[in-house]
């Protein structure tokens, strides 16, 4: 059985190979090539690289994916490339909506024309919610988003459903509410957070800039979620499914119970800094899973101390021994 995975060399990407190799499938990634680090988060994982067939192309790049379409022939696409920081949807609104729009399109076109039997998923974000009216977000829930970020999620959202409805084809939409780790990028909120943290421990830093403290997500683990991605290609039947852990927690939390992890106080650290405010904010998000959790039998297990803490200790542990970090 093939996979192949377009976002394979960021958080997910990474997580979900592991999953594929743990259940015996033959993984292919598409990788766009860099002046430097091509591999991302493989670099640091040179024995489960070797594991990986890689392929250049770039999801905005219709004829590289008919090309790596054409000679892995997968049974299951895993759609997952996006540009994926909302702070930068805002100053780069073009590349955002070329990518995370018209490659999900792309994404959508080759699948059609050389897998028309096989299975896609589509990494949706509870960014579409954005202007939250209900207390807990379900898949009936209105979404509003309120970036162009939230905004190109939203488009290929319904661009799935479309091409679903359109085309008799086995496209999923998973509708995931935050999930991190220790591979997340250093620019998301919680890995700024565990960095600042370890650093500061360490002293190699002295205080953490951030934006909105009041912001409350619902923060979940990366190497939980990708197993409901892959349940859902499991399924005989393609549908649309919120991933979430049901708690919600403000960023103040977050960066308090990172603080305590190393016994310090954060307020002696944190300072605020109006330049990561956003134009529009997503004030809160909490997840309702319980059609994931019914259908998919799915639960999430990490709970949101233990992710602090999870991240909290990977960074210090790679900084003490003076290791490049994950990403
Ligand atoms: P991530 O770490 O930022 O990874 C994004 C991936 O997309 C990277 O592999 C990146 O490659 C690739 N990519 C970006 N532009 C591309 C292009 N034009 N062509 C090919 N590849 C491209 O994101 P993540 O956290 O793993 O999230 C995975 C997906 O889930 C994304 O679609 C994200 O929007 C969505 N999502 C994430 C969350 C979350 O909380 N993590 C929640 C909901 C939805 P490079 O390494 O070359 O940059
Ligand atoms: N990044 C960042 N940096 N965020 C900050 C900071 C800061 O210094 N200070 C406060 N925040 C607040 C943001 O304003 C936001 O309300 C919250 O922290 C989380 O920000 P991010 O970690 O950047 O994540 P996000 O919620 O905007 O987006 C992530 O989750 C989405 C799912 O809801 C990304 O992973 C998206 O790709 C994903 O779709």
């Amino acid at each position: 059985m093939k996979i192949l995975i377009s976002g394979i060399t960021g958080q997910d990407g990474y997580y979900l190979s592991l999953l594929a190799l743990k259940k015996k499938l033959e993984v292919h990634g598409i990788v766009r090539r860099n002046s430097q680090k091509t591999y991302g988060v493989w670099e640091y994982d040179p024995t489960n690289k070797e594991k990986i067939r890689f392929y250049y192309g770039d999801v905005s790049d219709k004829t590289s994916l008919d090309s790596i379409f054409r000679s892995v022939k997968p049974e299951m696409v895993f759609h997952l490339a996006a540009q994926s920081f909302v702070q930068e949807s805002w100053s780069n609104p073009e590349v955002t909506y070329d990518v995370n729009i018209k490659g999900t399109l792309n994404m959508l076109n080759s699948f059609r024309e050389y897998i028309p039997d096989g299975k896609f998923y589509n990494a949706c974000s509870s960014e579409v919610y954005g202007k939250v009216e209900d207390e807990l977000q379900n898949e009936r829930s209105r979404m509003w988003p309120r970036s162009p970020y939230g905004v190109s999620k939203l488009a290929a959202y319904w661009t799935c459903i479309n091409y679903r409805e359109s085309y008799d084809l086995f496209v999923s939409n998973g509708i995931l509410f935050n999930h991190e780790s220790p591979c997340r990028g250093v620019e998301f909120v919680t890995r700024k957070i565990s960095l600042a943290v370890a650093k500061i421990k360490l002293g190699l830093q002295k205080e953490l800039k951030l934006g909105n403290l009041e912001a409350k997500r619902d923060w979940g683990f990366s190497g939980d979620y990708v197993l409901a991605m892959y349940k859902m290609l499991q399924q005989d039947e393609p549908d649309d499914y919120v991933v979430a852990t049901g708690e919600t927690h403000s960023v103040k939390d977050f960066v308090k119970t990172a603080f305590e992890t190393v016994d310090l106080d954060y307020k002696d650290y944190v300072v605020t800094d109006p330049k990561y405010l956003r134009p529009a904010e997503v004030q809160y998000l909490r997840g309702d899973s319980t059609k994931a959790q019914k259908k998919l039998n799915w639960k999430p297990k990490v709970k949101f101390e233990e992710l602090v803490e999870m991240m909290v200790k990977a960074d210090l542990e790679r900084l003490s021994r003076h290791e490049a970090s994950c990403r």
